[in-house]
């Protein structure tokens, strides 16, 4: 079978195949990348998988930050006004901290659980209160589940346009096997996140090009 796509080296980088005179010029300046963890319930695993990837990128010479939604105890969405349409500040302490954090990232990775066949519901919330703070920005995903968490992404890819968010391409998507096998005890957590390195290495490869573009452009 001639499946030339199937082999992941084969696959353009974003510097590739679309013009070969693009360049951008690199920031010197490490970017910051922030890191949310998309569940809050007791015994989640997001945390772990946020921690795990915010390691990464440093690594890769980011700045990394795990956003914990725990900490931000946000209402439900319950404002007359939609973020886009803002002339006036929302002044609850705990949106009003959380889309100050949003400001202050280049880029997001949105670590991903799978509920119900889509995105959870604390991290859907978390997004419908910010608008601006997320626009012009690049976003990568992790997630897990059944069929690897990639129902959730899918969802959260179309609601990242919608914020005028760039979903980039490449994600790490944890297989139902590999996932819940290590809840059940066939393997750690860091033995799941070092098979993972080479998803890994190539999101992230991915998440810094955009994230310097982006934010030449923005200027
Ligand atoms: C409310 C709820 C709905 C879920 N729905 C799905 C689902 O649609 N697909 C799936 O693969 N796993 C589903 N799961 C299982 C999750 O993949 C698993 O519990 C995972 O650990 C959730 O992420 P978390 O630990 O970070 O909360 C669901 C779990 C919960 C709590």
């Amino acid at each position: 079978m001639d499946c030339s796509l199937c082999n992941p080296s084969s696959i353009p980088k974003p510097t590739e195949g679309v013009s070969g005179t693009i360049k951008v010029p690199m920031n010197t300046t490490p970017p910051t990348i922030a890191v949310i963890a998309g569940s809050t319930r007791e015994g989640r695993f997001s945390d772990q998988a946020a921690a795990w990837v915010a390691a990464e990128l440093v690594k890769h010479g980011a700045t990394a930050e795990v956003i914990d939604l725990r900490d931000y105890d946000m209402p439900f969405f319950n404002e007359s006004v939609s973020p886009a349409m803002l002339t006036t500040p929302y002044t609850h302490e705990a949106v009003v901290r959380f889309t100050a954090k949003i400001k202050s990232a280049d880029a997001f990775v949105m670590v991903a659980p799978e509920y119900n066949h889509s995105t959870t519901a604390v991290l859907k919330n978390a997004l419908d209160w910010v608008y601006r703070e997320w626009n012009q920005k690049p976003v990568a995903f992790v997630s897990y589940g059944s069929v690897s968490g990639s129902r959730a992404v899918e969802h959260l890819r179309l609601i990242a346009v919608e914020l005028q968010m760039a979903p980039i391409r490449n994600a790490v998507h944890i297989s139902g096997d590999k996932y819940f096998g290590m809840r059940g005890g066939s393997m750690t957590a860091a033995e799941l996140f070092a098979s993972l390195q080479k998803p890994v290495d190539g999101m992230i490869e991915q998440l810094l090009w955009w994230t310097h573009a982006l934010k030449a452009a923005r200027g």
